[in-house]
């Protein structure tokens, strides 16, 4: 199929000249975290390693700080840390991508990328259509769009999209996200000997099945493969109630483990675990590497969320990837840990070893900043409860009595502070990743991930880290001030 696209793509690329002053000039933009040149970033896409380099691509708005037509926006890296802009890989201009390239998946075969996505189309009557698209490339930076490859089947509403594809047993498969006719949420089966000729199969998992009662009327995103021999299913769904601490968010994303029978199409799993606690984690796609490691980004925001009173849209430009993560299946559930390749931004090693965190405020000699990685490892623990403050308004607390881990941030509208938490039956250690306007936290190695955006009053965010202990904990720990190599 020609591409007519070269016209829709100046305009993006004289967008960015224009906005790069203004964009660049914001000091909430982050320092190692990918993010959009200008406009809104959702959805990670088409992760993959190809001819030995990492490609993540991204859903992407350049026009507005809000969703609206979507562009698959593109960043190329040698390891993981250090990212390169390529050029814009797919333009909505095309009958079947007309109003959004949506969310898809990447794969290698014969040295060829091959990426699947969604073509959203909509009517005059903002009626909407969703066409599971391919596009291929031979030296991963331009894309020739092969059209439609799936068609919505009966039974199924236009939400009908996110097609992430992998190889098994010599057949490739592709999963998509799906809602049916009666409103429910589904992950369904497809498969292909040669990429172009899609079966379906059936449904996989849905918001009815497995023993789930009306859990979602819409699941986005779903990605499934196979760690620590079982098939781990991730997704998005959409319309889950808060229960306690959990489901807190707008939309979720989470997991299920269990086994896949393929011939049947039957996924047998267990209960929805949420992947990550803090306030800014939405639609995560994995990949795996030439080493071998499942990695997963997310999209460090959510759908709908402030996004007229976000900071950062007075300067064009909204929303970023998480750190890329390694997961490994461990004590029964999914760890994430950050790439070990992140360690390539540290410099400025600060070691305290052995430091009593007792009942009034400590704050450790030159231990401060407002960039930094910040290692706590727990050595003696004889207190009730135990908080880190960093900067002004976010504080990471663990009390002992309620078994309950908690991040505490100063939200975008206002004044109010505002909590996430989860239990946790005890803390060993924390992790700490802090861009100037991000936080991840990484609790005992992984075994919860809490990711937000933070924004602290820029002329008061003296950059403090501080310790409050009730009680007294015994640490070692460790800071580094972190490169910037994003802009
Ligand atoms: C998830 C999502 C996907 C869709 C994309 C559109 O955030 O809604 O389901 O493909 O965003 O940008």
């Amino acid at each position: 199929m020609t591409q007519r696209n070269s016209a829709k793509k100046e305009l993006v690329y004289k967008r960015i000249d224009s906005c790069k002053e203004v964009v660049t000039a914001d000091p909430n933009r982050l320092h190692y975290h990918i993010m959009p040149p200008v406009g809104l970033l959702n959805d990670p896409n088409g992760f993959v390693f190809f001819k030995g380099k990492y490609h993540v691509f991204y859903q992407w708005n350049p026009f507005e700080t809000k969703h609206g037509i979507k562009y698959w926006g593109h960043y190329i890296s040698d390891d993981l840390v250090h990212w390169e802009t390529a050029p814009i890989a797919l333009a909505p201009d095309q009958w079947f991508d007309k109003d959004g390239c949506y969310s898809g998946s990447a794969v290698v075969k014969n040295d060829k990328l091959y990426v699947f996505y969604t073509g959203n189309v909509k009517d005059e009557s903002n009626n909407r259509e969703s066409y599971q698209c391919m596009a291929i490339s031979e030296n991963g930076i331009t894309f020739v769009k092969k059209g439609p490859v799936i068609h919505v089947p009966e039974g199924y509403t236009a939400h009908f999209r996110d097609p992430k594809v992998f190889c098994k047993n010599g057949l490739w498969y592709m999963v998509i996200g799906a809602q049916t006719s009666k409103g429910e949420g589904e992950v369904v089966l497809y498969s292909s000997s040669d990429l172009e000729n899609w079966d379906f199969l059936g449904p996989l998992a849905g918001s009815n099945k497995n023993g789930l009662h009306d859990f979602g009327y819409m699941w986005e995103c779903p990605d499934l493969f196979e760690l620590g021999n079982r098939d781990i299913l991730i997704i998005s769904p959409q319309g889950l109630k808060p229960e306690g601490y959990k489901y807190n968010n707008i939309y979720q994303a989470g997991y299920f483990s269990g086994k896949v029978e393929y011939t049947h199409v039957t996924y047998d799993h267990g209960t929805f675990t949420e992947l990550d606690r803090g306030f800014d984690f939405y639609a995560p796609q994995t990949a795996i590497d030439h080493t071998g490691r499942r990695l997963l980004f997310g999209w460090m925001g959510n759908a709908e969320e402030g996004e007229s009173s976000h900071p950062t849209t007075n300067h064009h430009w909204i929303h970023a990837l998480t750190l890329p993560r390694q997961l490994k299946w461990r004590h029964g559930r999914l760890f994430q840990y950050p790439a070990e390749e992140l360690k390539l931004l540290r410099k400025n090693e600060m070691t305290f070893n052995e430091v009593n965190l007792s009942e009034q405020e400590t704050k450790l000699p030159g231990l401060n900043g407002n960039v930094f990685e910040l290692n706590i490892s727990i050595k003696e623990w004889k207190a009730t409860s135990f908080s880190v403050v960093v900067g002004k308004n976010n504080k990471i607390s663990y009390n002992q009595p309620t078994n309950t881990f908690s991040f505490q941030r100063k939200s975008f509208n206002g004044d109010n502070l505002e909590s996430r938490h989860c239990l946790l039956k005890e803390l060993k250690s924390i992790r700490v990743f802090k861009d100037t306007s991000s936080i991840e936290i990484f609790v005992n190695e992984g075994e919860e991930v809490f990711s937000s955006r933070v924004f602290d009053e820029i002329s008061t965010n003296d950059g403090r880290i501080y310790f409050f202990v009730n009680g007294m904990v015994t640490a070692d720990i460790q800071k580094w001030d972190l490169n910037q190599v994003c802009k």
